[in-house]
């Protein structure tokens, strides 16, 4: 019984290989759904649907656990697929919230009231949809008080990297990063809320500064993963081979995987 890893396209390769570092026995199956992406222009009920959709495709490859290694799809559907939709007998998980707890420095899963934390100013960088959800600020403000958040919707930034154009993607982070240090001129802390971005870090960093601590989700979501799996052994499958496979045309998302990572990727028809 495989892991299941969804994002809208290939952003949730980066919170993949991280799991594959940290959990290298876990057999995953990772569906991404180009056909349909971006999902961050897309208004809520078209991203439930979608996320749903995709989910279950991936309960046929027997993933019975399902990470929606996308935080649009984890800022926008994933409370109301656990209020209204999901069986008793599946577990989704987001991403939005092991970034939050690790930077409200929580352990995994404490839920005690908000406090005070080191952090003052965090600048979020995420989907249109995501930060249009304002779901960081709700699950951050249970954790902690006295934070400010500047969230910057990053419009075209995942299309330009969809395409593999990566001197738009440049120009775009710049822009963007720009943008709100206008607003928000010396933040401590940065937020690349969406899976796409962590291929991006250096430039964020660099448009940052030096100073700016950026937290990317890959690592923090595979520990936060180890962390679950601990504690639910039954959602943990047996050593087998990791699928991936797209609802887009597999040649054409092989080639883009294989460029997104840097390393020889194949896609199968979902
Ligand atoms: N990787 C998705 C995320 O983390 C990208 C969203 C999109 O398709 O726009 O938000």
């Amino acid at each position: 019984m495989p892991v299941g890893i969804f994002d809208s396209g290939l952003g949730g390769l980066t919170v993949h290989q991280e799991i594959v570092k940290t959990l290298p026995d876990l057999p995953l199956s990772y569906l991404g759904d180009s056909a349909h992406a971006p999902y961050g222009v897309r208004d809520a009920d078209d991203i439930f649907r979608l996320t749903c959709k995709a989910t279950e495709r991936l309960w046929d490859e027997g993933c019975d656990l399902v990470i929606l290694a996308c935080n649009t799809a984890s800022a926008v559907a994933l409370k109301r697929m656990q209020e209204t939709w999901l069986p008793k007998d599946k577990r989704v998980l987001g991403v939005f919230v092991p970034m939050i707890e690790a930077v409200t420095e929580r352990g995994w899963g404490d839920n005690s009231p908000p406090r005070e934390v080191g952090v003052k100013q965090v600048a979020l960088f995420a989907t249109p949809a995501t930060v249009a959800s304002r779901a960081f600020q709700r699950e951050l403000a249970f954790r902690a008080i006295g934070v400010d958040i500047e969230a910057q919707p990053c419009a075209g930034l995942v299309d330009a990297m969809e395409a593999n154009d990566m001197d738009l993607a440049n120009v775009l982070v710049n822009g963007h990063v720009d943008a709100l240090l206008r607003r928000m001129p010396n933040p401590q802390a940065a937020v690349l809320g969406c899976t796409h971005y962590p291929m991006m870090r250096a430039a964020f960093q660099e448009a940052l500064g030096p100073k700016v601590k950026v937290y990317l989700q890959g690592n923090i979501v595979a520990d936060s993963l180890a962390y679950y799996l601990d504690r639910h052994p039954d959602m943990k499958g047996a050593a087998g081979a990791s699928r991936f496979l797209t609802t887009g045309d597999p040649i054409n998302v092989s080639l883009a995987a294989t460029k997104f990572l840097g390393r020889p990727m194949t896609f199968e028809k979902a």
